[in-house]
């Protein structure tokens, strides 16, 4: 069976939501940022810091290959610059179904403002670097996807079923009664 993909922003729910659905469909949940962690034995901050985000991003991309290889019938969760990348867009195609979880600006910058965790967002002004990084991204994000699905005043329960839901049509689950 195919893995289940959750792309967009940082802030999203992406770990959240990866986590919950990971119970819901008894599946394993990957986060490549947490991959990227564990195979460097450093946090994205200090790669950022050290080596720079070029770096990273080969990272990525050197994460995604390896999943490629590996997984399957799996939650994987990457993290928010990964799709703007085109060979990543081409390997998550080739994972599995690709959700984008999409939300507005100001919903993510109320998540993320106290976290010092992204280094992309430690700047002085983060609500315009966020709205203006959804602009560039958003193209790149609904491109990698399979389906887009607004979080925007939902509850993760509604987000989980419709995920669910795709899910079971991709996988032809659905049960009929009788
Ligand atoms: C980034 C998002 C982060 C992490 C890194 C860069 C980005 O992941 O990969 O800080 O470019 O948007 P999350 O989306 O899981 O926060």
């Amino acid at each position: 069976m195919e893995n289940v993909i959750l792309i967009g922003f940082m802030g999203c729910g992406k770990s959240t939501v990866g986590l919950r659905l990971s119970y819901r469909l008894r599946r394993t949940i990957v986060d490549t940022d947490k991959e990227i962690e564990k195979e460097e034995k450093r946090t994205i901050s200090d790669i950022f810091a050290t080596d720079g985000e070029a770096y990273f991003r080969n990272l990525e991309t050197d994460c995604l290959r390896k999943l490629n290889d590996s997984a399957g019938n799996q939650i994987i969760s990457v993290g928010g610059g990964l799709p703007v990348r085109e060979e990543n867009r081409a390997l998550l195609h080739e994972l599995g179904q690709v959700f984008y979880l999409r939300a507005e600006g100001e919903t993510i910058y109320e998540r993320v403002k106290d976290d010092t965790t992204r280094p992309l967002l430690q700047v002085e002004d983060p609500l315009t670097r966020i709205k203006t990084l959804i602009e560039e991204r958003d193209p790149y994000y609904r491109a990698a996807a399979d389906v887009v699905i607004t979080v925007e005043g939902k509850s993760f329960s509604q987000i989980l079923d419709e995920i669910e839901e795709h899910v079971n049509e991709r996988e032809g689950n659905n049960l009929t009664e009788g």
